[in-house]
């Protein structure tokens, strides 16, 4: 039995002063400071310094580990200039991207308080990694796959990498899941395949959805920019599926839906109605020219959302705290403690309910996974903790995964 503090603990019924926590591998009692030393006499206290805040551990719900050695190799802007770059310098980049830099990205995200993450693997190349990694890791197996002539075998590929991922050790903290690619690149005939083998084994789903302009025209039309796209890397000329064909084959369970920027009223709708959220990654966004999602139309509809980095594809960092301040900035027009509130809200506690994972609050019986933060001086009110702390949060000082104190570097 371990109690820390801090001069303040994010719970679930707001940031509270003169708290602590007793905890093993997971969390026994959230009390006062007063009330936890009477109750635990014994039990050695640690205190996280000055102008400290403790928070869950963060959790960045999609990001592609096996792109990590992209840094400036693919031309950013447009969503099909990108996407044929990736395709032209995808094993270029797969070969330069060894278990060491997938690892050193992991542990970046750890520094910056990562303690979870969902991890989209096109290959199995990352399985390893997250198994040794100290995060938990939902691993999703990614099923790909248009043209007919090639779906049969693309489909037992992801079978095997699939049962790889179920044959972990739970120490391992593998959580096996299943991600779509997007409709555009999955027959229709392997997505109820694959929907079927979630819902009979009870996996997690996740699916890239209406990311741009041109995803949008191709399903609506057969028209714009993916049609030379497909007819020169894949020789097939019309898409295999309409948007709702696809939305209505994900009926009964619930999917985390990766971007949904020109996703209309309707469909966003639809995914409220249906129990679905949204990992909402608005630098990649931004990068690949695809445009803003209207977070405030989310937010009416109360579809949980999640902030995520995705992968350094589209990206120039995995820190959850980087993609924060830019998702304050790119939603320039959102009244800005409410919205940073929300971003907070959105990587703890949405993401683990989207993940179904005990983890994302502090509070009695959930996994004790939580990182220590420093302010670089006083708040001025208990409501400006969120937003100052995304803007003067690099790295985390300390950080705790079912229980067990993991790095403990201080960054002041
Ligand atoms: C396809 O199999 O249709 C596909 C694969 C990668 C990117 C786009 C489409
Ligand atoms: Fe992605």
């Amino acid at each position: 039995m371990k109690l820390i503090t801090a001069d303040y603990i994010y719970t679930p019924q707001g940031f509270k002063e003169n708290y602590a926590i007793a905890f093993d591998e997971t969390i026994i009692a959230v009390d006062s400071l007063k009330l936890i030393m009477e109750q635990f006499p014994d039990a050695t206290l640690h205190y996280g310094g000055e102008f400290s805040i403790l928070y869950p551990g963060f959790i960045n719900t999609h990001v592609h580990l096996e792109f990590s050695a992209n840094t400036t190799s693919l031309q950013y802007g447009n969503f099909m200039e990108w996407l044929d770059c990736v395709i032209e310098k995808r094993n270029d980049l797969l070969g330069q991207c060894d278990n060491q830099l997938m690892e050193n990205k992991i542990n970046e995200m750890l520094s910056s308080g990562i303690t979870t993450f969902g991890a989209i693997s096109s290959f199995g190349a990352e399985l390893e990694v997250c198994a040794t990694s100290p995060q938990r890791v939902v691993f999703f197996n990614e099923l790909i796959g248009s043209n007919p002539a090639y779906v049969d075998t693309l489909y037992g590929d992801f079978l095997e990498r699939l049962k790889s991922s179920q044959n972990r050790k739970p120490h391992e903290k593998i959580t096996p899941a299943i991600a779509i690619h997007s409709p555009y690149s999955v027959h229709p005939i392997v997505l109820k395949k694959a929907i079927g083998l979630a819902k009979e084994h009870r996996l997690l789903l996740s699916a890239h959805f209406l990311e741009s302009q041109a995803e949008r025209e191709w399903l609506e039309s057969g028209s714009g920019d993916f049609k030379p796209f497909f007819e020169k890397f894949f020789k097939t000329s019309f898409p295999v599926t309409t948007i709702n064909e696809f939305l209505g084959a994900f009926e009964n369970h619930q999917t985390h839906f990766t971007h949904c920027v020109q996703a209309t009223q309707n469909e966003l709708q639809y995914l409220s109605h249906h129990g679905h959220s949204i990992a909402h990654c608005p630098r990649s966004n931004r990068l690949l020219g695809c445009g803003r999602l209207e977070i405030e139309r989310v937010e009416r509809l109360e579809i949980p959302f999640c902030i995520a980095t995705d992968g350094l594809s589209s990206n120039y960092s995995l820190s959850l705290f980087d993609e924060m301040r830019a998702t304050l900035m790119i939603h320039d027009t959102q009244p800005l403690q409410s919205l940073a509130t929300s971003l907070i809200q959105s990587v703890t506690s949405t993401a683990a309910d989207v993940f179904g994972l005990n983890i994302g609050k502090i509070e009695a019986g959930k996994e004790a996974d939580f990182v220590m933060i420093r302010l670089p001086n006083a708040p001025i009110s208990l409501s400006d903790i969120p937003l100052q702390t995304i803007l003067h949060t690099k790295k985390v000082c300390e950080v705790y995964i079912g229980g067990q104190k993991i790095i403990a570097s201080p960054t002041f």
